[in-house]
């Protein structure tokens, strides 16, 4: 099953740069922002738990099967199945489908990091000071109202992931993971030190741990499984697309247990804190998208040198979102510059483009366009939800299935390796991909698109 190398590939300079990049792209406002906010809608505690199960029991073997299905084809998203396979096998339905969600989710993703940027720009100039809750809660909607500003930022966000990618992997993405991944450890460790001396902490813990399954109903479980997926970069070949820049000899499940639980950690801790925030000062834990811009600013007032955690902090967020967001265009540019070797700069540019100018459907989903609506959600809802909830668990069902039983035995073995229990570990591996994942996102969408 080994395959050639492309003589012209560029790959990880080492084990630790990848890491840093599976990180980058696992991290993002899936974790700081969009975790919390989920679980405050869908009530806390057993979504939290179906949420943790999913990582553990269908994210991890999918990661790994994405991860080996790159290493090993060296190959982009959609040829990387032919690789596997064989030319013009129906297998690449799951590659396309990965290309599909890389435009819609980096299209809804970049006006949201153009959000984080707009709060930078806003901690910068001290804004946030001397103001009382109330105005810091209404800051989110005046720029909300604002489509020349939401434009604005969304076009500064996609330039920069634009600027980064087309500098290729090494000098461009690999480099500025290395730096930034650490300081965003070190800042929310910080944070979560403040949060415990909040009255609501206690509160917060009870909200996210305690079982409460009376809350959720079968299109909240839906929701959490699709956020497992869209947390962990799964299911639309972001990770097949990093996985083919490894040598083909690294070692990949200690990397998938890592970035999982890194993943998770920093999730986890990003909810601590923001609903420690919002029990302490008495809002709603099910306020939506705006959560975390609410929450945290009213924390950073209320902290000696807010200002200065403040300013890093978003900062640190943009760099988080950026490196999220250009795992998502990564995998877009690798498979036309492969593909139909067009120029990686072209096919950055027009790429970033295009996505732009689908975000701009997002960015007027507060505005221009709020009445615009299928059933109850705007254009912005929908991606989101459409991505997370449908493509996502899809993609990632169908890339399970292949691996399970096109690949089989040989390929479970080859992740497993050669330790004492590499042989259960293959065993569990190959039925889980074979069997409990794609049944797991099966009986869950049936269930949850019925209650959609
Ligand atoms: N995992 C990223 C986050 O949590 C989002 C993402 C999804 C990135 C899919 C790449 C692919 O923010």
């Amino acid at each position: 099953m080994d395959m050639p190398h492309t003589p012209t590939r560029s790959h990880w300079s080492n084990r630790l740069a990848f890491i840093l990049a599976a990180a980058g792209s696992a991290v993002g406002l899936g974790n700081i922002w969009k975790f919390p906010y989920i679980t405050g809608v869908n009530g806390g505690g057993t979504f939290v738990l179906i949420y943790l199960m999913c990582i553990a029991a269908v994210g991890v073997p999918i990661f790994l099967a994405e991860l080996f299905i790159g290493q090993r084809s060296q190959r982009n998203v959609v040829e990387s199945f032919e690789v596997m396979d064989r030319p013009g096998t129906p297998w690449r339905l799951p590659g396309w489908l990965g290309l599909a969600s890389a435009f819609l989710i980096l299209s809804f993703y970049s006006v949201v990091g153009g959000w984080v940027l707009d709060f930078e720009y806003r901690s910068l100039m001290n804004q946030f000071a001397g103001h009382s809750d109330e105005e810091i809660k209404a800051v989110l909607g005046s720029l909300f109202a604002s489509p020349g500003r939401q434009l604005f930022w969304h076009a500064l966000f996609m330039g920069a992931v634009v600027s980064i990618v087309m500098r290729g992997l090494n000098a461009g993405i690999e480099r500025w993971n290395k730096i930034l991944m650490p300081a965003l450890f070190v800042l929310l460790a910080l944070l979560l030190v403040r949060a415990l001396f909040l009255p609501g902490f206690g509160r917060a813990l009870e909200f996210l741990f305690a079982p409460n399954a009376e809350a959720l109903k079968p299109a909240g479980i839906l929701e959490a499984v699709g956020h497992s997926f869209f947390t962990l970069s799964l299911g639309m070949g972001a990770l097949i697309t990093y996985g083919s820049y490894l040598q083909s000899r690294e070692e990949l499940v200690r990397t998938a247990f890592t970035v999982a639980l890194l993943d998770t950690l920093i999730a986890l801790v990003a909810g601590v804190i923001i609903f420690s925030v919002v029990f302490s000062f008495d809002l709603d834990a099910g306020a939506g998208p705006t959560l975390m811009f609410q929450t945290l600013p009213m924390l950073f007032t209320k902290m000696t040198g807010g200002y200065f955690i403040s300013v890093a902090f978003f900062l640190l967020v943009s760099f988080a979102a950026l490196t999220s967001a250009v795992s998502l265009l990564e995998v877009i540019v690798t498979y036309w510059v492969e593909t139909h070797r067009k120029s990686r700069t072209v096919t950055t540019l027009v790429a970033g483009g295009v996505i732009y100018g689908l975000g701009i459907l997002s960015a007027l989903s507060t505005n221009l366009l709020s009445g615009v609506k299928l059933g109850d959600k705007t254009f912005f809802d929908l991606v989101d939800k459409l991505t997370s909830s449908v493509f996502l668990p899809v993609g990632g069902m169908l890339i399970s299935l292949f691996f399970g039983w096109v690949l089989g035995p040989k390929a479970a073995e080859a992740v497993a390796g050669k330790g004492k229990y590499a042989h259960v570990a293959a065993l569990g591996l190959m039925w889980s991909a074979r069997l409990v994942a794609p049944l797991a996102v099966a009986v869950v969408l049936v269930h949850g698109l019925r209650d959609w």
